[in-house]
């Protein structure tokens, strides 16, 4: 291997690697190869979390915090959540882009499900949809997979059931181990290609993995899922000051760094020493 070759990132939007496609992710759950997924919400930060080799990108309902500011996930619109994922899909490089369908846009029945996954899928070029729900939306499975539009499943903690749930709070502990593998069987058998295990016993998501053919990704979910996903602010620590959840790694300070360009910005202007004169006509 040569040099150059050595620093060249196997994987990532600079290097003519094919697009990453379900049955990839599939062939790695053969191989017991682990992957990667990370939210996005833009195209800039999709190229530079695709350029680092994460081979999916999650357009998350989690945009209704992390972007809109709103205080609760189920406030966010498909309008919304479309935009956002045509930016992404623009700078996604070979990544795999999943788009979440938000909270109203697909409960109400299998034709409402199947209208607003077409729309997202039409406007935005998201090649997967993801929904909320274990055994209780099967049939929206079925629709969607009849109509050609590969889902990915969400179930244990479910973001837009914050309320019903009553909080944030770890599922699938002791008797509900077997609610939630039944869940996660029932999703597979309806045609799910992939299931996000959020919050649940490190155990029990190790076991329902083991359990069934599709890929499982975990969040909150222990080391044995056969992928993981992290919204990206938590890796990053954007902004400083936010919550970070205890399953979540910094592996960066962007939210600090940013602070302080932009203090140090301010402070050169207020100064006078910025623009210099190599930033003049
Ligand atoms: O909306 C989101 O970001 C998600 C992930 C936390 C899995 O659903």
């Amino acid at each position: 291997m040569s040099a150059s070759s050595a620093a060249t990132p196997a994987t990532g939007y600079l290097t003519p690697t094919r697009q990453v496609r379900i049955a990839d992710l599939r062939a790695k759950k053969a191989t017991g190869d682990k992957w990667a997924m990370l939210t996005a919400y833009d195209y800039s930060t999709a190229r530079a979390l695709s350029q680092g080799g994460v081979e999916c990108l999650l357009v998350g309902d989690s945009a209704a915090n992390v972007v809109f500011g709103y205080s609760q996930t189920q406030q966010i619109s498909l309008d919304e959540m479309i935009y956002l994922a045509a930016a992404v899909v623009r700078g996604a490089g070979n990544a795999l882009v999943i788009a979440d369908l938000p909270f109203g846009t697909y409960e109400a029945s299998d034709e409402q499900a199947v209208l607003s996954a077409s729309e997202m899928m039409r406007r935005s070029g998201a090649a997967m949809v993801k929904i909320e729900g274990g055994v209780r939306i099967v049939p929206r499975i079925r629709a969607l997979v009849a109509a050609g539009i590969p889902v990915c499943a969400h179930i244990g903690f479910t973001p837009q059931s914050v309320n019903a749930l009553s909080g944030f709070k770890v599922q699938g502990r002791g008797d509900a181990a077997d609610r939630l593998l039944a869940d996660i069987h029932a999703v597979a058998d309806a045609g799910a290609d992939m299931v996000v295990l959020e919050m649940v016993p490190a155990e029990v998501a190790a076991r329902a993995t083991a359990e069934v053919e599709i890929s499982t990704v975990g969040i909150g979910a222990g080391p044995d899922t056969d992928a993981q996903v992290l919204v990206w602010h938590d890796i990053a620590a954007f902004p400083a000051d936010g919550h970070r959840p205890k399953f979540a790694k910094q592996w960066a300070q962007v939210g600090a760094d940013l602070t302080a360009a932009a203090a140090s910005y301010r402070r050169e202007v207020a100064e006078g020493t910025f623009p210099a004169q190599e930033h003049c006509f």
